[in-house]
């Protein structure tokens, strides 16, 4: 394995601390709720949707287009909302066991409290676009609640990684696109900020405890890590927003997947992600194949 250096996790924390302090949003007042959308933007950025340069796309009129880069756009925070509501979670039971004087400690509640604020923050947008409830299908949030209850270490940090460096392509990107409504632009920027020093957080974490991590440990890692991986990448766009276009779910859900620039969205959302994961032996091996039958590598 490669040798990083790893700064001194108080350091790390007190610098995240003060970041958190000069650069946090507080999107209830940040945000212009009531501000209307502005006629002839898009969700997201239109080569973004699942969709885009196929066969049921080329049916489409522009307007359908647009209305399904809105639900698409939902339906993706939604999956985020799901991840950050599991990922508060495992950050109250890491905090729980350890001593709350630590800087270390402090931040990972400061986390959560940014956790919190975004996941109202993406309920509120889903209300504002007027989209129905994407969550999870049942499987998916069984799996989350096990995730949520066993996860931890290594594991539990690659899978915030994970979706916190995903959403961050996607969400860098579409903040500086003019053809993108200013909602969205708005929700992603605060995000971004905010997710910012999550990433560095999880990075670091997971640099200190691989070298600690045993083979079995890590075997375990791989597995949760790909199963994650697969999932979120698979429900990213839940089949339901093909129907807001008269497009049948299955037939939808099966031209994205068969998509190749939906594929190739999907490897380059995780493309700064995955070397990293490698070099931490947490992508190989017998779990690899959820990671290609996710288009992520
Ligand atoms: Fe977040
Ligand atoms: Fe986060």
């Amino acid at each position: 394995m490669a040798t990083r250096t790893v700064n001194d996790r108080e350091a790390t924390a007190a610098r995240l601390l003060q970041s958190s302090l000069d650069h946090s949003y507080e999107p209830a007042i940040d945000i212009d709720w009531a501000a209307p959308l502005v006629e002839g933007l898009w969700g997201l950025p239109e080569r973004r949707s699942s969709l885009y340069g196929t066969e049921l796309w080329e049916g489409l009129t522009e307007e359908q287009r647009r209305t399904l880069t809105f639900h698409e756009v939902c339906s993706i925070a939604r999956i985020g909302l799901w991840f950050e509501i599991i990922l508060m979670q495992m950050l109250l039971r890491y905090a729980y066991d350890r001593d709350p004087r630590r800087a270390h400690i402090q931040y990972a509640l400061t986390e959560i409290a940014d956790e919190c604020r975004h996941s109202t923050m993406f309920a509120k947008m889903c209300s504002a676009y007027g989209v129905p409830d994407y969550a999870p299908r049942p499987l998916t949030h069984e799996l989350g609640r096990l995730f949520k209850t066993i996860g931890y270490g290594p594991a539990m940090f690659g899978g915030t990684l994970f979706v916190e460096e995903i959403l961050d392509q996607m969400q860098r990107e579409c903040m500086r696109d003019e053809t993108v409504q200013p909602l969205t632009r708005m929700v992603n920027k605060i995000h971004v900020t905010e997710e910012a020093r999550h990433v560095r957080y999880a990075r670091e974490e997971l640099l200190r405890i691989m070298p600690k991590t045993d083979r079995k440990q890590k075997m375990i890692a791989r597995f949760l890590l790909a199963r994650i991986a697969y999932l979120v990448a698979r429900n990213l766009v839940h089949p339901d927003v093909y129907a807001a276009v008269g497009i049948d779910p299955k037939a939808g859900h099966r031209a994205a997947l068969a998509n190749p620039h939906w594929q190739e969205t999907l490897r380059w959302s995780a493309r700064k992600l995955v070397p990293f994961l490698r070099e931490q032996e947490l992508i190989g091996g017998t779990w690899e194949f959820l990671w290609r039958r996710g288009y992520l590598v």
